[in-house]
């Protein structure tokens, strides 16, 4: 049966003339409606785990520009905050994540049951889902395994992420320890997330950046591509879309795994490389810099022309290079919408 959403058709190979939109950080901070129901929530965890309020955030991009896919509202370290490193967000300081994790404390948070806590999240993907039309999907999604370590080990935001990698000299039993982890962890949070209604789910490596080869493949690669695996094994139909960030041509290792459906490209990552060589391989997703879309008009449009310009003859979702800053202007992504899907690029 084909199915009615476009966003979905596309991760199966379909070319549209228009093709599907959603964009990275489509709910949030920059929204007014957003802010509104952040305030009612209290903070920022608490809207994470209301599944009403969870569910009207993720619903509120999708109706104020009719996108062709809603994704999920929640966080990316919800899942350590259920092994028991306790999560909160400080303004001005985002993440903090405590105890930091090291090698003495590790097997304290490897053996809980993460579910109980995230349960809140799998009732706001069947909360969603129930408040979409048929012909709009729903993306489940949690984050690299490395991405979420680097968080884990430094306890807050690292200026240089990469940085953290000396770990893998010092410490690989440790590192490769907690990967694993979180790699059996994320399957069965994308499994239930799955099973409450996610029609596809991606996972965000934003931090995969700067790391040499083998390193890369040790804790970005492998552990995605065994994320991916264990999706597929409990759930084949569902596609996996990865978005290993600032990997440039390493992205060919992500491309060519046989579970990856499609590709988020970065908005650094040479958009006629990755035509060339990647859009043979999986359907490509991005990757207009979303600081264009904070000024507007012109840099905007013609950067978002490229795009479709480029990926017009191949299966291709629109969407940014990276999420929306809170300072985005509404009206911009209005615009932006508006001229895709009027076609004259
Ligand atoms: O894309 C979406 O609309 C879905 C929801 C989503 C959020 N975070 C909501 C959020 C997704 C997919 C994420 C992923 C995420 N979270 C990543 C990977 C992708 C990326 O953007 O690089 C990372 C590294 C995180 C960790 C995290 N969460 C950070 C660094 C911050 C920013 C802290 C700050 O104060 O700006 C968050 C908070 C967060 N996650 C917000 C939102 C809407 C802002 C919270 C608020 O309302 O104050």
């Amino acid at each position: 049966m084909t199915s009615s959403s476009k966003f979905l058709r596309s991760l199966t190979g379909e070319i549209s003339a228009i093709p599907p939109i959603w964009f990275m950080r489509q709910a949030g901070r920059y929204l007014p409606e957003y802010r509104k129901l952040r305030e009612e929530a209290g903070s920022f965890l608490d809207l994470c785990y209301n599944p009403a309020m969870a569910s009207e955030v993720t619903l509120q991009p999708v109706r104020r520009y009719d996108l062709d896919a809603a994704i999920l509202f929640a966080d990316i370290l919800l899942i350590p905050d259920a092994m028991g490193q306790k999560l909160s967000f400080e303004a001005g300081e985002g993440p903090i994540l405590e105890p930091v994790i090291t090698s003495k404390n590790l097997d304290a948070f490897r053996s809980r049951d993460i579910h109980e806590t995230l349960a809140p999240v799998y009732e706001t993907v069947k909360q969603t889902r129930a408040g979409l039309g048929d012909d709009k999907a729903l993306i489940g999604f949690a984050g690299g395994p490395w991405t979420v370590a680097t968080y884990m080990m430094n306890g807050r935001s690292s200026r240089d992420p990469s940085a953290l990698r000396n770990i893998y000299y010092e410490d690989r039993p440790f590192l490769s320890a907690l990967i694993d982890s979180l790699v059996e962890y994320t399957i069965e949070y994308l499994n239930r997330q799955i099973k409450a209604g996610a029609d596809a789910v991606q996972l965000f490596d934003t931090w995969a950046s700067g790391l040499p080869w083998p390193v890369l493949d040790a804790v970005s690669v492998r552990p995605l591509q065994k994320i991916a695996a264990g999706v597929k094994n409990a759930h084949p139909e569902t596609p996996v879309i990865l978005f290993p960030k600032g990997v440039g041509e390493k992205a060919t290792e992500y491309a060519t795994l046989p579970e990856c459906d499609g590709l988020g490209i970065d908005y650094a990552m040479d958009a006629a490389w990755a035509r060339a060589n990647l859009a043979g391989h999986t359907v490509i997703q991005g990757a207009l810099d979303p600081l264009s879309v904070i000024t507007g008009g012109d840099d905007m449009l013609k950067g978002a022309s490229a795009y479709l310009k480029l990926f017009h003859d191949t299966p291709y979702i629109f969407n940014l290079g990276h999420g929306f800053s809170p300072e985005t202007p509404p009206e911009h992504v209005g615009q932006l919408v508006e001229f895709i899907r009027g076609g004259d690029w």
